[in-house]
């Protein structure tokens, strides 16, 4: 075994080191040893999702036949010496086994009567009679308790082995069987990328001579499979979305509620206010919320959300909560602080609205993913015409991209385990490909008009609006998934007069 595989190993298994043993007396580390009760082992109820996981799996394992697979959960990123940023697993591992165990890996292994073995690898439970309980810093005294693998099998609907095992089983595997290529997701684990790059030869050596180019060209198709895989969602998939659209909605709704704190507090009350929500309903947000106020709704990813809110301006609010299984919303309103449009800020606003349901009734079936986009931009680039801030006719400005200078981006998007879902599938399937029945995405136009534009009047100068909305393909048309949210500008004026607490 190499070094990186007892690392492997080891590490994970969170072994007692030497210098732990001449820190504590041998009577400590017996007395810490003892006097455990029995913890039993629980009925593992087989996952909701574990039919779907099952599926997609077969999917997988049909699609690369002879080959082995390696997909690792990942681990978690420090933040500073020992502290960690929370952990997330790879949406790829949650797809295909809907686990969120921190170092867990799943191997696809081909068997020679066809098909593939699978297994899953993750630390099991520790026993209290082991100093690993206590201070292997992963030890269930500070971690709290940890499923065993029997549950986790039970849970999940797969052969779960100790992760400690991963290291000698996935030499074994590559030495026995040198002609079977490995394809990894690779970049989420470093142990396990060095570990695979030891065993196969095609992994060593600096890119620029070549070397590790047919790895590198095997992983990256496993990776656009699993992407590909993801764009047509599952019953299952489709119930995560709604619910994660129900609890955005909620969430936006407690964000307009607490309008008058976030006066007196500023963005950080409208970020603070809505990951509340996201924590309560689900596992966290999908991405980081835009809370952005006046002019910072012109820039697109305003996430530093420590600036002031005014009555007078509008609140651009972007943001998602993502389950507890993962899958996120991804949703914008933008609304006066005031409950009141002024007419400039309504002009655009209608604009805006007027763009989002034109791309809204583009979205069926069989239409290109690119007709939403147009129908958005099309609309957008009419009124920028009409309004003098750009020379028409429509169509010039649409052939050479003027209105992008105001539109700054597409109109939206797949979501699902990530934000921007499936963003590495091949683009004939996806950006260049039709739309079918299934796909979750995003409509979300918008306009902004920067606080040092010279090119349009002052007064349209620090507004920016952008209305985003989550639609499913359906076999006959679309659904929006987030209709129950104030979109027209009387709606959104009369959801922010009525929501909002008065002090
Ligand atoms: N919230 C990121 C986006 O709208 O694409
Ligand atoms: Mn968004
Ligand atoms: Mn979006």
């Amino acid at each position: 075994m190499t070094d990186n595989g007892k690392l492997l190993g080891k590490e994970r298994q969170g072994r007692l080191s030497t210098a732990s043993r001449r820190i504590y007396s041998e009577e400590l580390l017996e007395f810490m040893c003892s006097g455990w009760a029995e913890t039993s082992e629980r009925n593992s109820v087989p996952a909701e999702q574990s039919v779907y996981t099952a599926k997609r799996r077969q999917a997988l394992s049909a699609a690369f036949a002879g080959e082995r697979l390696v997909i690792p959960a990942g681990i978690a990123k420090t933040r500073v010496n020992d502290t960690k940023y929370g952990f997330r697993p790879t949406s790829e591992y949650v797809f295909l086994t809907g686990d969120r165990t921190e170092g867990a890996v799943l191997v696809f292994e081909p068997n020679p009567a066809g098909g593939h073995d699978e297994q899953l690898y993750l630390l099991p439970r520790m026993s209290p009679d082991s100093s690993e309980f206590w201070l292997s810093g992963r030890g269930e005294l500070e971690a709290g308790r940890r499923r065993s693998l029997t549950e986790t099998a039970g849970e999940l609907g797969l052969a779960v082995e100790d992760i400690g095992r991963l290291p000698t089983d996935l030499t074994e595997a590559v030495t026995a069987r040198p002609g079977v290529p490995s394809r990894l997701l690779r970049g989420h684990d470093v142990v396990l990328d060095t570990l695979l790059a030891e065993l196969e030869p095609d992994r060593r050596g600096p890119r620029e001579v070549g070397k590790s180019i047919a790895a590198e060209q095997r992983d990256q198709e496993l990776k656009a499979n699993l992407a590909a895989a993801r764009l047509v969602k599952d019953v299952w998939e489709i119930d995560q979305l709604r619910r994660a659209c129900e609890s955005t909605m909620r969430g936006f709704d407690d964000v307009v509620a607490e309008l008058d704190q976030a006066i007196a507090a500023g963005e950080r009350w409208v970020e603070g206010t809505f990951w509340r929500r996201a924590r309560v309903d689900g596992n966290d947000v999908g991405y980081t919320s835009v809370c952005a106020a006046g002019a910072h709704a012109c820039s697109l990813h305003w996430v530093r959300n420590d600036g002031p809110i005014r009555l007078g301006e509008l609140l651009l609010l972007d943001a998602g909560v993502e389950t507890d299984t993962f899958y996120t919303a991804d949703v914008t309103r933008t609304f006066p602080i005031s409950g009141t449009f002024t007419e400039l800020q309504r002009k655009i606003y209608d604009a805006v609205h007027d763009a989002l349901e034109a791309a809204i009734a583009a979205v069926e079936p069989g239409a290109r993913f690119r007709d939403y986009h147009e129908a958005a931009e099309r609309t957008l680039a009419e009124r920028l015409v009409e309004w003098g801030l750009l020379e028409g006719p429509a169509h010039r400005v649409l052939e050479l991209g003027l209105s992008r200078r105001y539109t700054l981006h597409g109109a939206g998007h797949m979501i699902g385990l990530d934000v921007h879902d499936c963003s590495g599938a091949p683009r004939e399937d996806y950006v260049d490909g039709v739309l079918k029945a299934g796909m979750v995405l995003t409509v979300e136009p918008g306009l902004y008009f920067q606080p040092d534009d010279l090119t349009v009047p002052e007064q349209y100068r620090g507004i920016g609006v952008r209305i985003e909305d989550d639609i499913l393909v359906t076999e006959d048309g679309r659904e929006n998934l987030t209709a129950a949210l104030p979109r027209s500008a009387d709606e959104v004026e009369n959801w922010v007069r009525s929501k909002r607490r008065k002090n």
